[in-house]
């Protein structure tokens, strides 16, 4: 039997199973070995929901790499849309380099955005973007993901709610 997660009045119930993940990922990785072959790259992952997709991409990707992270967060609900930094890069860490930005999803782009111009600033050679997972309405913020999903909360693979269930290692949608 199929066993739901519950979190206060919430039930999410499986969605994406490990392996499809795992899959997934090593498709994404090979793209990128095939694509970068005398570029100076550069993964920067946004914490802390990058890490287990992040580590997976990477053990796959076979070409010399870099990287380094980015960690931002929201402002109260009151004042949705003020982003700031809470980990920020130099410009040595990005000038000239093919960055890869690393999300765990990209859900109305507004974060993505965000980093773009953080990171334009910098002068790269290039800016992509990976994401495991994409809402319909932002595909085109994105080089290459793994999933393009629904409009529901998920949680898993490094997905949370409030900071619980990262740790799970499939991916859970509320019901
Ligand atoms: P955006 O700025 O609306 O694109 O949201 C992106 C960020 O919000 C992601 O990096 C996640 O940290 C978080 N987020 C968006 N949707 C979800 C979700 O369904 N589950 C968990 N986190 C999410
Ligand atoms: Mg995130």
């Amino acid at each position: 039997m199929k066993k739901n997660i519950k979190y206060e009045d919430l039930e999410f119930e499986k969605y994406i199973e490990n392996y499809k993940i795992l899959e997934r990922t090593k498709q994404i990785s090979d793209q990128i070995n095939g694509r970068y072959i005398n570029d100076e790259v550069v993964f920067v992952g946004i914490l802390n929901g990058c890490i287990p997709f992040m580590n997976e991409l990477l053990s796959n990707v076979t070409i010399p790499y870099k990287y380094n992270f980015i960690k931002i967060s929201s402002y109260s609900k009151t004042e949705s849309g003020n982003i700031k930094f809470e980990l920020g890069l130099s410009e040595d860490d990005i000038f000239d380099k093919t960055i890869i930005v690393i999300e765990d999803i990209i859900d109305s782009g507004k974060s993505i955005k965000f980093i773009h111009n953080y990171l334009s600033e910098f002068n790269p050679k290039s800016i992509k973007v990976a994401s495991l997972l994409i809402k319909e309405e932002s595909i085109g913020l994105c080089d290459w993901y793994g999933f393009k999903i629904s409009d529901k909360f998920v949680i898993g693979f490094g997905m949370d709610i409030d900071d619980s269930f990262r740790y799970l290692k499939d991916i859970y949608q509320k019901v």
